[in-house]
């Protein structure tokens, strides 16, 4: 078999990267080792920057998310029992758009296939070979159990965090730089209309909490929780408890409803560079990772791969290597800023087990002037509704 571009993982990177490909004229094939249901019912990320919506919009996969998605034009602190207003519009003329990163991944597989896009789903034994040469090659399994080798001028690795093609770099080509938090959250899906008509994160004593949604009739809901928490250990009375207790304010009522989904995830920051190693190019989760708490994940990987479709069109047409060459350093430079404004949303929000009360009140006088100084709203905002594309 032989493609033009081997693509490994079918999240919101593989698939949107497959789809920019297709519109430059350059072919692909995907390959994802679960199946197309599971992929597609995959509960994580939520929150869509201004950029990435233009982006998918201008790619033709808008549709759906301009008819679904809930535009949100600020979102709320809470802390001292009080909502405090960031109001993005006001701040920066931009706002979010919340939609579902499963709804994105339908969007995109709908496409690729109605475009006749070559994606394979339950494939296994996936691994890469020659990546120093021009000619890499991808051995896989697929579905029906027949072993396949595809030729390929350029590999991505878009497999996520626990995928294969970060470590098929020889030791010592890649630099790590990472740091785990003491803490990781708890996330619910629950059939109940949201309490509010936006995002609320809530610092509390008890740790922090968020409200979200993804519908009208469907909230998602997060807990701070110890890092090595077991999710059997969570009745849903005992989560619906935790959350009206850190969510208290004057005139909040939390509704509750039938959880549909639980789960525990940990937390860190990660960046591999550079996010190349000769063929070989890594974008998304693969390359990076930031705490969940400036909701930045999909949107990184999604700019990565606007950034490698543009890359590899310039290589694979003209032979032009200098889009390719400056790949990793353009995107780190995004992806520095998301880790800093992660860490940050991190460490104002979330109770620390080693803080003493000095640290808290640190903590405290940070929210109330991210609250109240323009300036300080501004940054938090023009951050989270996402910075233009620097080019
Ligand atoms: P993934 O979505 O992980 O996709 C990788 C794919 O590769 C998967 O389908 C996987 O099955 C496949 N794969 C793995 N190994 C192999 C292999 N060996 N062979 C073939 N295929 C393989 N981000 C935001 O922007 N906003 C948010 O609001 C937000 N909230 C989040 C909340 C939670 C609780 C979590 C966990 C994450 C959140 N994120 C958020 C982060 C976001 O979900 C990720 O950053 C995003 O999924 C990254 O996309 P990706 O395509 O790089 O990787
Ligand atoms: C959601 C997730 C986040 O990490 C975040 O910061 C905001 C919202 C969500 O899943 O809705």
């Amino acid at each position: 078999m032989r493609t033009q571009v081997g693509i490994i993982g079918a999240g919101p990177a593989g698939l949107l990267l497959s789809h920019l490909l297709h519109l430059e004229g350059i072919d692909s094939v995907v390959l994802e080792l679960r199946d197309r249901d599971y992929v597609q019912r995959r509960v994580r990320a939520g929150v869509l920057e201004q950029p990435t919506v233009e982006l998918l919009r201008a790619a033709g996969v808008g549709t759906r998310m301009d008819a679904q998605g809930l535009p949100h034009d600020g979102i709320s602190l809470r802390f001292d029992g009080a909502d405090h207003r960031i109001d993005f519009a006001a701040l920066t003329g931009r706002r979010i758009t919340v939609y579902g990163q499963q709804e994105v991944v339908k969007d995109l597989i709908a496409r690729r296939l109605a475009d006749g896009g070559d994606l394979r789903f339950g494939v296994s034994g996936v691994a890469v070979h020659d990546v120093g040469s021009t000619r890499p090659l991808i051995s896989f399994t697929d579905a029906d159990g027949s072993a396949r080798a595809l030729d390929c001028d350029a590999i991505a690795g878009c497999d996520g965090f626990h995928g294969i093609t970060r470590d098929s770099v020889p030791a010592g080509a890649l630099t790590v730089h990472q740091h785990t938090y003491p803490f990781a959250w708890l996330g619910v899906l629950a059939e109940a209309p949201p309490s509010h008509h936006e995002l609320i994160y809530t610092y509390h004593p008890r740790g922090f909490a968020l409200h979200s949604m993804r519908s009208p009739s469907v909230t998602r809901l997060y807990l701070q929780v110890p890092p090595d928490e077991r999710i059997e250990d969570w009745s849903d009375r005992r989560i619906w408890d935790e959350l009206h207790t850190r969510l208290a304010a004057d005139g909040f009522t939390l509704a509750e409803g039938p959880i549909l989904e639980k789960g525990v995830t940990g937390m860190r920051s990660f960046v591999v560079a550079p996010m190349r190693h000769g063929r070989l190019f890594l974008a998304g989760d693969a390359a990076h990772i930031v705490p969940p708490t400036g909701a930045k994940g999909m949107n990184l990987a999604i700019a990565d791969v606007r950034r490698l479709s543009l890359a590899l069109t310039a290589l694979l047409r003209s032979g032009d290597e200098r889009l390719a060459d400056g790949y990793a350093d353009a995107c780190l430079g995004r992806v520095w800023r998301a880790q800093h404004f992660s860490w940050w949303m991190t460490s104002m929000l979330h109770t620390f087990p080693e803080h003493d009360p000095f640290q808290r009140e640190l903590q405290l006088a940070q929210l109330r002037y991210t609250a109240t100084s323009e300036p300080a709203a501004t940054s938090l905002a023009e951050n989270y509704v996402g910075l233009p594309y620097s080019d």
